[in-house]
Parts: C-alpha cells; structure tokens; sequence
C-alpha cells in the first residue's frame, strides 16, 4: 500500500523545478498582460480612497490570534465600501508597478511578481451596491458589475455543492488563476507556485477582515468545471483557483 495518490505524485513529479532556459520568457515571447484587462464601456465604480484611513482594529498580534473560519453571517448586516476597499487592497492592491519589466507589486507576495488573479466578487450585501458578480480593476481600485442575473447567482453557488455560506455572505471572493502570466516565466513549476500565491491573498483577506469584525471562510471544495462555466473560463489558461465568503459573524 502506498500512502500517496499517484495523481498528487505525477503532480509533483511533473512541476519539478527546471532550467528556465526554454521558458516563453527567455525565448524572447511577448509579456503577458500584467494588470487587468476590462472592456472599454465598463461602468467603473471608484472605491474609497484608503490613505487615512485605520482598521477597526489595529492590534496586529490580536488579529493574528483572533482571525477564526466562520460560516455563520448575520444576514442583516451590510459591508461598508469603504471595508471592501480593505479588503480589495489588502488581497490585490497595487502599490507600484514597472511597465519596462512588466510586474506589479502588490500588498502579498508571488512567485516573481507575476501576479497571475483576477478577483470577482460574487455580492450579496455591500452598502449601495446591486447582488451580482463584479470584477476588480486593481491599477484603478475599481470594480465593475459583470452580471447580476440570478441564473449565474445559483449557479456560482451550486459549484460550491450548495455551501450555505455562499449564500449568507456579505461578499464571496473568487480568484481566478491565469496561468501565463506566471507560465511565462516559470513553464510548468508556475502551477505550483499559483496555489501557494493563492494562499496568501485568501490570508490577507483572513486579516484584514478580521480587522473589521467580519470573518471568512475559505471554500476549496467547488466542482471545477461548474465554477469556470458559470464564470464562462476555459479551465485551461484561466480557471478558479480558490474562493472565499466574507461576512459579520453571527455573534453565539
Ligand atoms: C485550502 C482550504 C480550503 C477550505 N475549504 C473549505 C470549504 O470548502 N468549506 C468550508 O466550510 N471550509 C473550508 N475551509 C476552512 C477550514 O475548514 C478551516 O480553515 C479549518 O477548519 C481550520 O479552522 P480555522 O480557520 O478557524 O483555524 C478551507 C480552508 C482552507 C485553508
């Protein structure tokens, strides 16, 4: 009996770390793109502006130690702008970018700083914003609605088999891998280095709610092929990575 599953192993096996000297990169291939691309007519919704302001709660050691999983949300309650501005540039704000090297250099670290998600929110309660799926713009701090249809609500939350959190949430995360932005560079090691990239951002998001009195709950049990269809990916360049529900826990 062996005690791994020869599908992990053969993962493993294959991203093995390799000379970058055939990498799309090193073969001189066109950058790829390394900020958000949106359509030309999106309605950009400018988040508040985020220099003065301070968390709720500032004590960074309490954070650490109090952020727990939660999955429990009042439903009566209604994230501020101004908290998912937090949230947005904690997870994937920008804060400088060099457009001769094509990298950006955001609030978490990745492999290269390549980057390589694209954030949707899947909103159920912000203040003044309509339930849908919108997309975050991070070199403008903005998002834009996608789709608010109900069709797409169920079944984004479908592909969750029905976490019940999905639903109760003020505000679902879902990342979105592109895979050359870090391929590019790294060929097949990228798709190790996309999960551990992942888990910072979700850690981010973990912290920064925490520092609002809102919780998460990290969702990595989702159909892939579900998610990527209700958000029209290939599963191939682009597919769902990770998702996370955010919202003020119930108090017991
Ligand atoms: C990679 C990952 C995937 C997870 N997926 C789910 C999930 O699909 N559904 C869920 O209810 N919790 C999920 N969780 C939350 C864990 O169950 C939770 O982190 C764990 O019980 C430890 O609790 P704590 O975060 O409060 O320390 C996930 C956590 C991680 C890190």
């Amino acid at each position: 009996m062996t005690r791994f599953e020869p599908a992990g192993d053969a993962f493993l096996a294959a991203s093995h770390a390799v000379s970058r000297r055939d990498s799309a990169a090193e073969r001189g291939e066109a950058m790829p793109d390394y900020i958000t691309i949106y359509p030309a007519n999106a309605d950009l919704i400018f988040l508040p502006y985020l220099k003065d302001y301070q968390p709720s709660k500032n004590d960074f050691k309490a954070i650490v130690e109090d952020r727990r999983t939660d999955r429990r949300y009042d439903t009566n309650d209604h994230l501020s702008l101004q908290q998912l501005s937090w949230f947005l540039w904690s997870t994937q704000g920008v804060t400088s970018y060099s457009i001769h090297r094509g990298i950006t250099t955001r609030n978490v670290p990745s492999a290269g700083s390549r980057h390589p998600f694209e954030t949707y929110l899947l909103i159920n309660r912000v203040a003044d914003l309509k339930a849908g799926l919108y997309h975050y713009v991070p070199q403008e701090h903005a998002i834009y609605l996608v789709n608010d249809s109900q069709e797409m609500i169920h079944a984004i939350n479908a592909s969750t088999f029905d976490q019940k959190q999905v639903i109760t949430a003020s505000v679902n995360f879902i990342w979105v891998a592109e895979v050359y932005r870090t391929s590019w560079r790294y060929q097949e090691r990228a798709y190790r280095y996309l999960f551990i990239d992942a888990g910072h951002v979700c850690q981010n998001l973990y912290l920064a709610a925490e520092s609002e009195g809102n919780a998460v709950c990290a969702i990595g049990a989702y159909k892939d092929d579900e998610a990527n269809q209700a958000l029209g990916l290939d599963g191939h360049e682009k597919f769902v990575i990770y998702m996370a529900s955010v919202g003020k826990p119930l108090s017991d």
